[in-house]
């Protein structure tokens, strides 16, 4: 017997899950059912991830604590998870005692080992909210290719990376403020100094993927980078010791963590040996499934945290790759942005759950929920091969023998043939080969159909004598199913429980496949499974939409709000305003100015007189448009001298960020004339 730990990556407690989610937990959790069906010890842990500044700021919104928001949160995955059948065998939190005991405890090891350091850095700082910001709570411009409303640490438009004081026209998210650069102390483990201890844990892990192999190794390639594990307040989290509530625990340095404080609870719930399981030359096997985003916190950051303060590292790191929908990336705009609850709403998980399985294997590759081909394959193999084969031979047992099996196997080569593969299919679940596993249960389920096409009970009953034919044929059909629902069990579990009452017995054990039911009793068959029909699809897609709608809805609503709380400059006397001379402008002559980035030059007319103006408008005009055009212009604003040359003056301009608009009065108006 072994003894297995399981983990799933905890999900972030700011947001519901969707069917990307799902595949990640769909696959750890066959892979655990599995497990236990073989006798081992394993045990399958998760938690909340409950950390960090969404959290804060959506708790803040919400004008809740952030515990509440998290709390609920966890309630709502609890739900899904059940409903889809993911059955942890604990549910944990990272803001949890336990977890904060054993993150400082961590900490002080790291620290005892003299690898954490403090170093200052610069950030974007947002002076209205007094915090500073996280990349994505930074929007603009894209400073490569102008793109405006892009994130902080990269422009999702032509994938430049940068930082975000970088973007043209910064804001924060938080308040629309532009954002300042304040520099401020932070404390970084030293991964680099663990290269060599992360490298021979690589190249000793029989288990871990070729494409998580690749991937260290470009890391290592490039060097590792030190990790910045602390963030200012204000923020959700662990403060940490020593530093007065200033500093907090980055939420991914205590979200893996996480993982040994759920299990830690669990141990103390269950009288299980925590230390078994976690002590550097633990004997039990630790494994962490994960998505393909997140392999490098944990195939580098964890291990290195694990090994440096004496525990033992994971067996193995298993990452999935992302759900398409249609083969396109899962989109709100598309409407293909399923949420777990939607799906369950109109259909049962076992559907999904199947089809994940007749697509996972061990690669990294992204997967598709094709959903015209979710409702074929569906209903082609598990209502149209596996049920029907039931459905075919159940009722003749009932109506003709009382609902016996018969004792007589008819075909015990057919019988061999689907117990010699039980062995490949054991190996397959084991190697999370479940699309192979899949493959050869379905090429049972079509032997299992051929062999009752081949006799034909409903004809052979038709004339006297064939009873006990009849008998062994429809028996066989039934044991065949058995066997099928077995080798199933751990991919369709409530389909497998509806299987087991109709068959009558208390389950479908692993080690019991092989055997038949001879003389044996079975109740009467209820239909196990419905077909999928189309139009479970579109209510699917359509709740989507809507919801989707609502919520583009509330998040105009909060953006205005974000607008309309922005601060309107100190009052001033009417006297203060005279003093700006504001004329009307045409744009004579407009150019780009060689080395600027953001500027154009501008030559203003007044009505005679001709001012020369460089304005940060690149990003939004073209020069050749913008000759002929009347604008406003500060026409008594000190000379400023540029390197390119002389500013004589400054256009006005709206901009929130996302968008750059030069002022234009209304036709009429000409050049020279005071705006007042
Ligand atoms: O990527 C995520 O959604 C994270 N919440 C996963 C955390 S996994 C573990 F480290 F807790
Ligand atoms: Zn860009």
């Amino acid at each position: 017997m072994r003894n297995i730990l399981v983990t799933n990556a905890l999900p972030y407690a700011n947001g519901h899950l969707h069917l990307g989610h799902m595949l990640g937990y769909i696959q750890s959790d066959i892979w655990v059912r599995f497990q236990k069906s073989q006798n081992h010890q394993c045990h399958f842990v998760c938690g909340s991830d409950t950390h960090g500044t969404p959290i804060m700021l959506k708790a803040q919104k919400e004008g809740i604590r952030p515990e509440k928001l998290v709390a609920e949160m966890a309630q709502s995955h609890l739900n899904d998870f059940m409903d889809f059948e993911v059955e942890f065998d604990n549910y944990h939190s990272t803001h949890n005692t336990l977890n904060q005991e054993i993150v400082e405890d961590i900490y002080k090891k790291l620290q005892a080992n003299n690898l954490i350091e403090t170093r200052e850095i610069a950030q974007a700082y947002d002076p209205k909210a007094n915090m500073f910001l996280p990349d994505r709570f930074v929007k603009g411009i894209c400073p490569k290719c102008k793109a405006p409303d892009q994130y902080g640490d990269s422009c999702e438009v032509c994938s430049a990376t940068y930082s975000p004081l970088d973007l043209i026209a910064p804001r924060s998210v938080v308040t629309g403020e532009c954002p300042i650069e304040k520099t401020s102390e932070h404390y970084f483990f030293k991964l680099s100094s663990l290269s060599q201890d992360i490298e021979k844990w690589m190249k000793s892990n029989k288990a871990l993927q070729p494409e998580i192999n690749n991937k260290l190794k470009e890391w290592f390639q490039s060097g590792l980078q030190d990790w910045d594990i602390s963030r200012d307040a204000p923020y959700f989290g662990f403060p940490i010791p020593g530093t007065n509530e200033q500093k907090y625990f980055y939420v991914w340095l205590d979200a893996p963590m996480g993982y040994l404080a759920s299990f830690k609870d669990f141990c103390n719930k269950a009288g299980i040996d925590f230390d078994s399981y976690w002590k550097q030359d633990s004997q039990a096997e630790l494994y962490h499934f994960i998505g393909k985003d997140i392999v490098y916190f944990h195939a580098l950051f964890w291990p290195a945290i694990l090994h440096a303060v004496g525990y033992r590292t994971p067996t193995g790191v298993f990452a999935n790759g992302f759900l398409t929908i249609n083969g396109q990336k899962m989109s709100k705009s598309r409407g293909t942005f399923i949420s777990a609850r939607t799906y369950l709403n109109h259909l049962h998980a076992d559907y999904l759950r199947y089809y994940f399985a007749c697509k996972l294997t061990t690669k990294i590759d992204d997967i598709d929920l094709n959903l015209t081909d979710f409702i074929q394959k569906v209903n082609s193999d598990l209502v149209g091969k596996v049920v029907n084969i039931a459905s075919r031979c159940a009722g003749f047992i009932h109506k003709r023998f009382d609902g016996m099996l018969s004792d007589n196997v008819i075909d015990q080569d057919l019988v061999d043939e689907f117990t010699q593969v039980h062995d490949k299919i054991t190996q397959c679940f084991e190697t999370r080969d479940f699309a192979q596993a899949m493959r050869i249960i379905m090429n049972l389920a079509d032997k299992a159909n051929q062999f009752v096409d081949q006799h034909k009970p409903w004809q052979l009953i038709k004339e006297k004598g064939n009873e006990q034919i009849v008998h062994d044929v429809c028996s066989l059909g039934v044991n065949l199913f058995k066997i099928i629902m077995g080798y199933l069990k751990p991919v369709v579990p409530a389909l497998a429980l509806k299987a087991e009452q109709f068959l009558n017995i208390s389950q479908l054990a692993w080690a019991e496949i092989p055997a038949l039911l001879l003389n044996h009793k079975i109740n009467k068959f209820k239909p196990l499974l419905a077909r999928i029909e189309q139009d479970k699809i579109e209510a699917i897609l359509m709740e989507t939409k809507n919801m989707q709608a609502q919520q583009e809805k509330a998040a105009i609503i909060e953006a205005d709000n974000v607008e309309n709380a922005l601060d309107i400059a100190d009052e001033i006397a009417i006297d203060d305003f005279m003093k700006v001379d504001l004329r009307i402008a045409k744009i004579i002559a407009a150019d780009h100015v060689e080395g600027a980035d953001k500027l154009l030059r501008l030559m203003l007319d007044l009505g005679g007189l001709q001012k020369q103006v460089f304005a940060g408008i690149k990003s939004a005009y073209n020069p050749e448009d913008l000759i002929g055009k009347h604008t406003v212009m500060v026409a008594n604003l000190a000379p400023r001298k540029m390197r390119f040359g002389l500013s004589e003056g400054m256009v006005l301009a709206a901009g929130d960020g996302k968008g750059l608009y030069l002022l234009e009065p209304h036709e009429g108006a000409k050049p020279g004339m005071r705006v007042r």
